[in-house]
């Protein structure tokens, strides 16, 4: 689901960007143990106006970055932000189709995108697939507590059936395959969870 004109301003406004390096960064950093290793191709999906393609650029050390969205002006916005670097690609795709063969990347982000996407279990299984295995999953989203209240629902445009918490977003994850790394809850509002695609033999 796309945003209201509210949720755009608010994602677009330099502040987020504030946020961004001051909080989501070092945040996203303290999830992996051992660093984020070498992470020669990331994808971002819902990359919104393109802040969390200059995180994992920057921060994580992704060298080649695919991000996607559903939005075409923030596709157009992201595309003409990075029309001049030749390791960033921005594609109009949905996370439940996504658009790439399997095993593709080593990380793939979801920044606050989950909670826009009613069927996000099925978003899950596409990430799992474009994973390649011992690849990373990022995940910061909203949890239903934070996005089905009166205020919430007066100011914003969320799906309100199939939302989750902490838990049933951790469930998601493992029963798609994924192993869980290191996870983090706010207040049930909102939560980070780094988890990896097992590699079998
Ligand atoms: C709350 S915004 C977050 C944007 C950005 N990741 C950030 O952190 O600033 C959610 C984004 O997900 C996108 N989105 C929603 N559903 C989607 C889907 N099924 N596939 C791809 N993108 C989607 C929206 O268009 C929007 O840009």
């Amino acid at each position: 689901m796309k945003l209201n004109h509210f949720e755009k301003s608010i994602i677009s406004h330099p502040l987020r960007l504030w946020v961004q390096a001051r909080i989501e960064a070092p945040l996203s950093l303290s999830m992996f143990p051992a660093g984020p290793g070498n992470i020669e191709s990331a994808l971002e999906i819902g990359c919104g106006f393109g802040q969390g393609v200059e995180l994992i650029k920057r921060h994580l050390g992704g060298r080649r970055i695919v991000a996607i969205d559903l939005d075409e002006e923030q596709v157009a916005f992201v595309s003409r932000k990075y029309i001049n670097d030749p390791g960033i690609e921005v594609l109009m795709a949905d996370a439940t189709a996504l658009p790439f063969a399997d095993n593709r990347f080593d990380l793939v982000c979801n920044f606050a995108v989950f909670h826009h996407i009613v069927d996000w279990q099925h978003a899950v299984a596409e990430v799992f697939r474009v994973l390649r295995p011992g690849g990373y999953f990022l995940l910061e989203d909203l949890y239903r507590l934070a996005i089905c209240n009166p205020l919430s629902r007066r100011l914003f445009e969320h799906p309100q059936v199939n939302r989750f918490n902490h838990q049933q977003l951790l469930s998601g994850l493992a029963s798609a395959g994924f192993v869980l790394i290191k996870e983090r809850c706010l207040l049930d509002l909102t939560g980070v969870i780094l988890v990896q695609k097992p590699v079998r033999d």
